[in-house]
């Protein structure tokens, strides 16, 4: 048997927990990181205990003066949680005894719980975490509007299963991967509504006897409002999970242009170029450079969904209220944080440093008979069905590949043999400068509709959006 049980739930016992079970039971290697937060809700909580005349104002001054120091010692690491000790609500509750006594500090433990406390906790860390995120993601799009701004009017080819498709912007293509990012910051500040309050005077599930006033708790805190329901507060974690998957997603979204950073960077593409200080090297080959930053963005991606998917099954079948499977909440969520704000710097650096072989981009635009479809419309629009304009197109392309020779090059008599309605006048629209400027409709590739998104995104940019 281990030590007699001085933890925060020793009475009723007659001896301390086995060893095993403390083992397994412990969590401050990875809940200390919450004291700040836990301290803060301490502070706020002796407020309400003061209103309700459980602590004089003496008292209160004797707590606050000792919850300022002790944030001082953790912050500077001169006070962390003792080895015996379960989590961190046990190793700041000693921290305060050790500063005011036993006869105040022993009081402020009163009409709270610790499943009240450690549900107010995660949501002051993710909301904190959240602005983080933001800041980055501002710091993403930012690198791409900077990209597109720098590369405005310079066409490539447009892909669809990974085949040449259709001409595009290159500013098209690059602000495609940032409206992902805005709408992952929409997330965030639609999540932020829910999160937004202080579950702090649920108690264990059922609320307190006290009458200590959650909503003081709660302003103290900088929360905007208090949860409706205590079992629901204290056995929830969807405001985790729904944070989970928007850190997944973000992840995810990277990952996709991971993908093509790590193509267009190899010997057959040399779409770009990775600068030095964001690319490494090899310990063998000398002349390697490899794209280790969107490698790692992409690992990390299938980490983060794990994260996520790991959380959801603990959630999966738990009864209400509070069981301890919640403790498993917060390793993965920490994690994801921590791995993403590790990302995204990394990855804004790359995106920002690439250089862009232009030349090799604009000369591959119109490759691979990517103006077919401009052929086919051109017929519409000299009153061929489409279904006839695009069998008309499909044998022009055929003629063009046996002869090994591009959309252009048929002669007005090949093109007539193919069809009556391939008049020379067709050429007029292979063209990929007139392919871009009239997909001109709005989220179109023409360059004015790319001018019109920039300029919505840098109105994101400067939070007027
Ligand atoms: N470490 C616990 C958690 O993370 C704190 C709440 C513990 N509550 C309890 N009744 N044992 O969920």
């Amino acid at each position: 048997m281990a030590q007699s049980n001085d933890s925060l739930w020793g009475g009723r016992f007659a001896s301390g927990p086995n060893d095993a079970l403390a083992a397994l039971s412990r969590s401050t290697h990875f809940d200390f990181r919450l004291a700040p937060y836990d301290l803060k809700g301490t502070s706020a909580h002796i407020k309400a205990l003061h209103q309700a005349g459980y602590l004089s104002t003496d008292e209160l001054a004797k707590l606050e003066s000792a919850i300022g120091q002790l944030l001082e010692k953790v912050l500077n690491g001169s006070f962390g949680p003792q080895p015996d000790e379960e989590d961190v609500h046990a190793a700041l509750e000693r921290g305060l005894i050790e500063i005011a006594g036993a006869e105040v500090a022993g009081k402020i433990r009163a009409g709270r719980s610790r499943n009240d406390q450690i549900a107010t906790l995660i949501r002051s860390f993710l909301l904190d975490a959240s602005v983080e995120i933001e800041k980055q993601l501002h710091g993403y799009i930012a690198a791409l509007v900077s990209q597109a701004t720098k590369h405005r009017g310079v066409v490539m080819p447009g892909r669809t299963h990974f085949q040449h498709a259709q001409p595009v912007l290159l500013s098209h293509h690059l602000l495609a991967h940032a409206w992902p990012m805005v709408r992952n910051l929409e997330r965030l500040a639609d999540w932020r509504k829910r999160a937004n309050l202080s579950p702090y005077g649920s108690g264990a599930l059922a609320g307190n006897t006290l009458g200590l006033d959650p909503n003081l708790v709660a302003r103290e805190l900088g929360f905007a409002g208090v949860t409706q329901n205590s079992m629901d507060a204290t056995a929830s974690r969807d405001v985790v999970a729904e944070f989970s998957f928007i850190t997944a997603m973000i992840a995810v979204d990277l990952s996709r242009f991971a993908e093509e950073i790590i193509a267009w960077s190899t010997f057959e593409f040399m779409y770009v170029k990775l600068d030095d200080a964001f690319s490494t090297g090899s310990s063998i080959m000398p002349q390697k450079k490899n794209p280790d930053i969107a490698e790692l963005a992409r690992g990390k991606a299938g980490r983060l969904i794990g994260n996520h998917t790991g959380l959801l099954a603990t959630l999966k079948g738990l009864p209400l209220s509070y069981n301890r499977d919640l403790q498993e909440d917060k390793e993965p969520v920490f994690d994801s944080v921590d791995n993403l704000l590790l990302v995204l710097p990394a990855f804004s650096g790359m995106v920002s440093t690439l250089t862009f072989n232009t030349e090799l981009l604009e000369s591959l635009a119109p490759m691979g008979y990517s103006l077919a479809t401009d052929v086919a419309e051109w017929l519409v629009k000299q009153g061929v069905p489409f279904r006839d304009a695009h069998e008309i197109t499909g044998q022009l392309v055929q003629f063009c590949e046996q002869n090994n020779i591009q959309l252009e090059d048929p002669t007005d008599s090949q093109l007539l043999a193919i069809s009556k309605h391939l008049t020379p006048e067709v050429r007029s629209v292979i063209d990929v400068q007139r392919a871009i400027s009239s997909r001109n409709g709005a989220g179109g590739t023409s360059l004015a509709q790319v001018d019109t998104q920039l300029e919505a995104l840098n109105k994101v940019l400067a939070g007027e959006k």
